[in-house]
């Protein structure tokens, strides 16, 4: 029997779990947007056409921060397009995504959709194809209760109250060569860095995030973050990281370790925005949004390059609609645990993205909508993930990975507040169950011990529109409560919460 020891102390700890770290994102894109949140003719939509189903299903999820509107669509968009008379709002050629976009939903609408979730609105604006002056426009429309043109326009809109956004996104991934606008590190820092201290002159308080690199392969990752923090780091709160993971030439082992990478990367950017803060001498640190992070299959479908023709771009067309697996499950929940056992330096987290596009949730037009594999290991990672990430001591068997070198069989990290301890686990073994032992004397006594795994036989196993509950997490009923230790059975290619009160 393979076993594997960990040791949790709940005076060590990380830091507190931000509930920011369990956002999403929200991209005019495919169809998350129009036939995902929003479809007027669904039989569960409400008065402003939003469907209830996927409401539903949203807050089930326990989203907290949601990123909107893009994504590479905001390089290409104007803002006031999507505001006023829906009626007046034009069509509008969006380059990121070949299609064509209506403006039925704006920023308003989009606004009064997160209340009914729960969600907070973390804005990106367009620094790709527009500038200073247009941020501080939808700015002054978004965040000021009266008197000017833009917050009296938003008024006469018929939104009273202004939106109070705090986070504000300074483009995205403004390094990569798909972006429309991209620029050098220098031409972007300039303008993030005079962006920004524009828009803090309207509000001292918001909240920043530059754009760091849209992953760690691309060539300039590192002298990029340099090279932007440099230049705006007096103004700005954080520094964005990106990343996709999907398996290559079905090499699972590698895959199954991802969140190694996704911890080198963080690790980087950590120890980047450090140095900085001693060469500018800071006392301030800056802080990692991880605004885009999943499993998608980006070398699968080619989709968007599929439409051509200018003349008849399509609206919401079906894009990036990677149906999830549960050995994507179990590495989506591994990149969960790398966030979490980082909560320290990464306090903004959004999942890339929240309906239908490469998303935990789908939807058929005028049909269900139901769980991906992905929704779970998130929800449950939502509920009980609370209180303060714990620093571990975990011994594991290893095994050699193609892009990682020897790899940790199991990984695992632990949450800890007043009501008890939670252990979130991975066991990536693609062939031998292993058994955690955990060491809980430091937490004084443990009377109930309860876990729920996500596993199958066929790690190939999938939710879709004609089996919906076809994977679901169940009880493991392995567990087994001793003197001073809990033990827990994970079997190959799995998930687990273990929940300790
Ligand atoms: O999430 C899909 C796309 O991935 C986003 O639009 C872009 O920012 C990233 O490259």
């Amino acid at each position: 029997m393979i076993r594997a020891h960990l040791t949790i102390d709940p005076h060590f700890t990380v830091g507190p779990i931000n509930r920011r770290l369990f956002g999403s994102f929200v991209e005019h894109l495919g169809r998350c947007v129009y036939d995902g949140i929003y479809e007027p003719s669904h039989p569960t939509a409400d008065a402003e056409g939003f469907r209830t189903d996927v409401v539903e299903l949203v807050r089930e999820l326990g989203v907290s921060t949601v990123r909107y509107p893009g994504g590479n669509f905001v390089s290409g968009y104007r803002w006031e397009d999507g505001v006023g008379p829906r009626e007046e709002r034009p069509r509008r050629l969006d380059l990121a995504w070949h299609s064509t976009e209506t403006n039925e939903i704006g920023l308003d609408e989009f606004a009064s959709w997160l209340k009914k979730v729960d969600g907070e609105l973390m804005y990106a604006v367009n620094l790709g194809t527009r500038g200073v002056l247009e941020t501080l426009d939808v700015l002054e429309y978004a965040n000021l209760s009266s008197g000017t043109h833009w917050s009296d326009k938003r008024i006469a809109n018929g939104q009273t109250e202004p939106h109070d956004i705090r986070m504000w996104c300074l483009g995205n991934e403004m390094d990569g060569p798909w972006q429309l606008g991209h620029s050098t590190a220098e031409d972007y820092a300039q303008l993030a860095a005079t962006t920004a201290a524009a828009m803090r002159q309207i509000d001292p308080e918001l909240e920043l995030v530059v754009c760091g690199s849209s992953g760690a392969s691309m060539p300039t990752f590192g002298e990029w973050e340099r090279v932007v923090l440099e230049k705006t780091y007096d103004n700005v709160d954080f520094i964005s990281c990106h990343a996709y993971y999907e398996p290559k030439d079905g090499d699972y082992a590698s895959f199954l370790a991802s969140g190694v990478n996704m911890d080198r990367f963080i690790e980087a950017v950590v120890a980047t925005a450090d140095s900085v803060k001693a060469v500018v001498r800071s006392d301030k640190t800056i802080n990692i949004s991880f605004d885009e992070w999943n499993v998608w299959y980006q070398s699968r479908y080619n989709d968007v390059d599929k439409i051509t023709d200018v003349q008849s771009w399509p609206v919401a067309p079906r894009l990036l609609e990677d149906s999830y697996s549960v050995v994507d499950a179990v590495v989506f929940g591994s990149l969960m645990i790398s966030l979490i056992r980082h909560a320290d330096r990464v306090t903004s987290a959004s999942l890339a993205q929240l309906v239908n596009v490469i998303a935990p949730i789908m939807t058929e037009p005028g049909g269900p909508a139901w769980r991906q594999t992905t929704f779970y290991p998130f929800s449950l990672t939502s509920r009980l993930a609370r209180g303060t990430a714990l620093e571990l001591k975990l011994d594991s068997p290893t095994y050699e990975t193609a892009e990682y070198g020897d790899v940790s069989l199991v990984d695992a990290v632990a949450t800890h507040d007043d009501n008890g301890t939670t252990i979130f686990a991975v066991n990536r073994s693609l062939t031998e169950e292993v058994t955690l032992e955990v060491d809980t004397r430091a937490l004084a006594g443990v009377s109930r011990a309860e876990a729920i795994s996500l596993f199958d036989d066929d790690i190939h196993a999938a939710n879709t529109l004609d089996d919906q509950d076809r994977v679901s997490p169940r009880e493991n009923a392995s567990v087994e409560i001793g003197e001073g230790t809990v033990k827990v059975t994970l079997p190959p290619v799995s998930w687990t919460v273990l929940t300790l009160a």
